[in-house]
């Protein structure tokens, strides 16, 4: 384990376990049909590159980037479009892959944007729920986990943009963040 971790929230084999029966579920709900699987940089590459691998069904892969106005402005919901998707999206059945919903503004904003272009579906799946710090009326389509509201890291979340890489969701030492 890190030294700047806690304890371990989400083992390596527990993440694999339950992105298995996500991707077998997506798998049969979108039998005979080709998603378009949409991550959303960078939290989500992890969960998107392990889940869009044990997928069996044909699958098109694109993404987008979000940012917050400035310092704070998250709490006030405020996003901004860094990066759009590729190529246009009528008609097609889109697969939003997150890695949190938190606080839920990033996502609301996003469905609505997406929606705006006539895609046939748009559904959320997202690796973990912090449900109790929810502001804006969001779901998931498609859940991990729930997760407690704790500074969580690893496996595509960062702190200062550290820790994505670790192979596992661990909760981080307050000793890092309250220097
Ligand atoms: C995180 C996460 C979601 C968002 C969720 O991204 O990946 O996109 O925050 O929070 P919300 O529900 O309160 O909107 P972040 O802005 O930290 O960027 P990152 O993915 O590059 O780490």
């Amino acid at each position: 384990m890190h030294q700047d971790v806690e304890s371990i929230m989400f083992s390596k084999e527990q993440l694999q376990m339950r992105i298995a029966e996500l991707a077998a579920q997506l798998d049969s709900e979108y039998a005979g049909k080709t998603p378009l699987m949409v991550g959303i940089l960078k939290g989500s590459v992890m969960f998107y590159a392990d889940l869009l691998r044990a997928m069996t069904i044909p699958v098109e892969m694109d993404f987008m980037a979000i940012s917050s106005y400035g310092a704070g402005s998250k709490s006030s919901g405020e996003v901004k479009l860094i990066k759009d998707l590729d190529r246009k999206i009528e008609g097609r059945d889109v697969i939003i892959v997150e890695d949190i919903i938190d606080s839920g503004y990033t996502l609301s904003y996003l469905k609505r944007m997406l929606y705006s272009r006539k895609p046939s579906s748009v559904k959320i799946c997202a690796l973990l729920d912090k449900y109790s710090r929810r502001v804006v009326p969001i779901e998931a389509d498609y859940k991990g986990f729930d997760c407690e509201d704790e500074f969580v890291i690893g496996f595509g979340l960062d702190y200062a943009e550290r820790y994505r890489n670790l192979p596992y969701i661990g909760i981080l030492k307050r000793s890092v963040y309250e220097k």
